[in-house]
């Protein structure tokens, strides 16, 4: 496994995501021994960028990482996230960057990841109501206390991650971006560069759509996240199915599978950016990390560039209001 640079921070060239095995996914939390085999086969493969959150689940998510690393934790470049759960009474999905909350909040994600340090802490969205300067000044406390290594944003708009990188260098922003969700490159990719901060981008495989593998939506159980996303409802999700046909076509032409196409077009966009597929099998983190083995030519790369636009925005609605800010 190769390892590039998020800032000065050094991570596997690709991370590996832990969302789905506890939270968001049909058949999350349904096999917790494979995720941590999965986890495992992961640092055995040297893909040490483990992603989690404080929201997912909330907290069982962060646990089960935490059992899966024990003993490991040396090998591990360990990120997660806060500010989706409010500490102070309102609970998971409300917005709180206070730095009160932050305070609860690294202690508990501490305690449940069994490590006295956490390598790359974000700030999970933006928080209106606490200014970006004052979530920075408390995270570059713990930074100082060596409770974080380095800190993060997560769909963070280009005028917060300014204001964010003057108190305090940022490392890294993880935001949606794949082949069929390009928004950071107009704004957000250039001011990253200028900057020096690395991308993480989230949902790689465009929430599994894009390997190709989800060709309807009646298995998605209520909890499934898409089962309320406008590319996977309704009409949209028909139309959608040109796109994975277009990256399956693309694949065959490469020899490798779609997913490892999909991961191998964001590889090619920088050493700067480093995605983390998800996954909750084997099998699966086994072929998407061997997607670092993937050259794609000058014609396939043109060719998923010219994908068919996808039917629908990467978020519902409400999901949609709390990006970019
Ligand atoms: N910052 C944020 O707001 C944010 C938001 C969303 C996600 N994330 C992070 O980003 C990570 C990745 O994003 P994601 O999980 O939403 O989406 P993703 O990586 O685009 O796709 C994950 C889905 O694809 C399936 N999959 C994985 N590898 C596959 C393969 N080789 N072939 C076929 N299907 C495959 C997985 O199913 P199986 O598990 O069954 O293999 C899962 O359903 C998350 O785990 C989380 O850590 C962050």
């Amino acid at each position: 496994m190769q390892h590039v640079k998020l800032g000065d921070l050094e991570v596997s060239r690709i991370g590996l995501g832990a969302m789905g095995m506890s939270h968001g996914y049909t058949g999350a939390g349904s096999d917790d021994a494979e995720s941590i085999r999965t986890i495992h086969r992961a640092l055995d493969l040297g893909v040490n960028f483990l992603d989690t959150a404080e929201i997912y689940g909330p907290f069982t998510n962060e646990e089960l990482v935490g059992r899966a690393i024990r003993g490991r934790r040396d090998e591990v470049v360990l990120a997660t996230k806060f500010g989706l759960v409010s500490h102070a009474g309102g609970g998971p999905r409300h917005l709180d960057s206070s730095p009160a909350n932050i305070r609860t909040a690294v202690e508990g994600s501490l305690r449940r990841l069994g490590t006295d340090h956490i390598d790359l802490y974000y700030q999970h969205r933006v928080d209106p109501d606490t200014p970006i300067e004052d979530t920075v000044g408390t995270l570059a406390e713990l930074v100082a206390e060596g409770k974080v290594g380095h800190i993060g944003l997560s769909e963070a708009g280009v005028g917060t991650i300014r204001r964010a990188h003057a108190v305090h260098p940022v490392t890294a922003l993880q935001s949606e971006y794949s082949l069929w969700t390009r928004d950071p490159e107009d704004g957000v990719l250039p001011l990253l560069r200028e900057l020096g901060i690395g991308f993480v981008p989230y949902s790689p495989l465009g929430r599994g759509f894009l390997t190709g593998t989800i060709r309807s939506t009646d298995h998605f159980d209520t909890t499934d996240f898409r089962a309320t996303n406008p590319r996977f409802t309704g009409e949209n999700f028909r139309r959608n199915l040109r796109i994975a046909d277009e990256v399956v076509g693309v694949a065959t032409e490469v020899g490798a599978t779609p997913a490892q196409v999909a991961l191998a077009w964001l590889l090619a966009r920088g050493e700067d950016i480093v995605p983390i597929p998800g996954t909750k099998r084997v099998a699966r983190v086994e072929e998407n990390a061997a997607a670092v083995r993937v050259e794609l030519t000058t014609e396939q790369l043109a060719q998923l560039d010219a994908l068919t636009p996808a039917a629908g925005t990467h978020h519902n609605e409400e999901q949609m209001r709390l990006i970019g800010r």
